[in-house]
């Protein structure tokens, strides 16, 4: 028994931010942050939380699927900016959608947060604990980043994706996740309540050359290692959905593995660095745009804080 994703969703908040607007509050420009980082513009929270995301997220992966709410058994919920620290995210998300039989637990793995949550849905369902579960990537990074930081802020942006794993036949994948703790400084936030001193702003505080050196070694490390574990070859995958930091980082993976960039789509252009839910975003975006196709197999890989990296594969089978 396997977990097939057999619907997605995704909502990003309505206000964008350009480049342009963003070289109006710190000293940047829209031609550094393109050619240094390939984001264009990316939305931010107004009324939106990460749970008014992530629930209207989880409603369009249910509908997509054609499965009720009360259907669902488990929510698993990856995020580093919830509304509040209790009660966690998913608990949230399961009253507003009204999945009153799922059990629910949030993930803190940052931008391997989505790929945490698929590979814990994965061995609950292989398990045969539950059938049905709904997994979420959901993030309000804005409210992390220091805005007269241009090292960080020119990076992230809001938004939610989330997708529906059930129960059934096809060939079931085994995937990895590695960290880093002692790398950890390289990429931080204490969270307003826990200044570590008064020089610490609560922000996110990034050594952005030493995260994009461990990026371009460890991907690719992982990718090779998942197809080993896994006995597929590289050009079994057809699809190479990698967390969307930065477009230089994920050519780089490319060309480190020598595959055409074709195979690594993109959307960070629109959206920035969207952290647990860049990864169920993009898959929802492909699907829609008819780049998915049903037998495509996909490789997902997820690099940040920790530091963390995995991967994991699977095979695509909606229509
Ligand atoms: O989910 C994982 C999250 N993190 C990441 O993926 C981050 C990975 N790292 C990166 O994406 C890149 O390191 C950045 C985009 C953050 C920075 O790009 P870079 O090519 O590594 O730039 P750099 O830090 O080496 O800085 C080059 C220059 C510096 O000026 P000097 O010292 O050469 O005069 C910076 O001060 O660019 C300057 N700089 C900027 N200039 C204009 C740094 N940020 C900016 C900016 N606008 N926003």
């Amino acid at each position: 028994m396997t977990g097939r994703i057999c619907g997605t969703g995704f909502c990003v908040p309505e206000r964008v931010m350009d480049n342009k607007e963003l070289s109006g509050m710190v000293d940047t420009s829209d031609e550094w942050i393109r050619e240094r980082t390939g984001i264009e513009r990316r939305r931010i929270i107004t009324e939106e939380t990460t749970v008014s995301m992530a629930a209207k997220a989880a409603e369009r992966a249910l509908a997509d699927a054609g499965i009720s709410p009360e259907q669902v058994e488990l929510i698993i919920t990856a995020t580093i900016s919830s509304n509040v620290i209790l009660p966690c995210t998913a608990c949230e998300v399961q009253k507003e959608i009204g999945a009153a039989w799922a059990a629910c637990f949030d993930v803190n793995a940052a931008c391997c947060g989505f790929l945490t949550a698929f590979q814990i849905a994965q061995t609950y369902i292989a398990a045969g604990v539950y059938r049905t579960i709904l997994i979420i990537g959901s993030e309000s990074l804005s409210k992390l980043t220091d805005w007269t930081d241009r090292g960080t802020c020119i990076l992230f942006g809001d938004g939610a994706g989330a997708a529906v794993l059930t129960a059934g036949e096809g060939r079931s994948f085994r995937g990895i996740l590695h960290s880093d703790g002692s790398k950890g400084a390289a990429l931080s936030c204490s969270g307003s309540h826990w200044k570590a001193d008064e020089n610490d702003s609560g922000f996110m505080k990034m050594d952005g050359r030493e995260v994009f050196k461990f990026a371009v070694k460890r991907v690719p490390e992982v990718i090779h290692e998942v197809l080993k574990l896994n006995d597929c070859s590289i050009d079994d995958i057809d699809y190479f959905v990698v967390h969307q930091a930065n477009r230089r980082i994920i050519e780089s993976v490319a060309k480190r593995l020598d595959l055409d960039a074709e195979k690594f789509p993109m959307n960070l252009q629109e959206y920035g660095n969207t952290s647990s839910a860049s990864i169920p975003i993009l898959l929802d975006e492909l699907r829609r745009n008819g780049v998915l196709k049903k037998g495509n197999r996909i490789l997902l890989a997820g690099f940040g804080a920790g530091l963390s990296w995995g991967a994991g594969i699977l095979d695509w089978i909606i229509e």
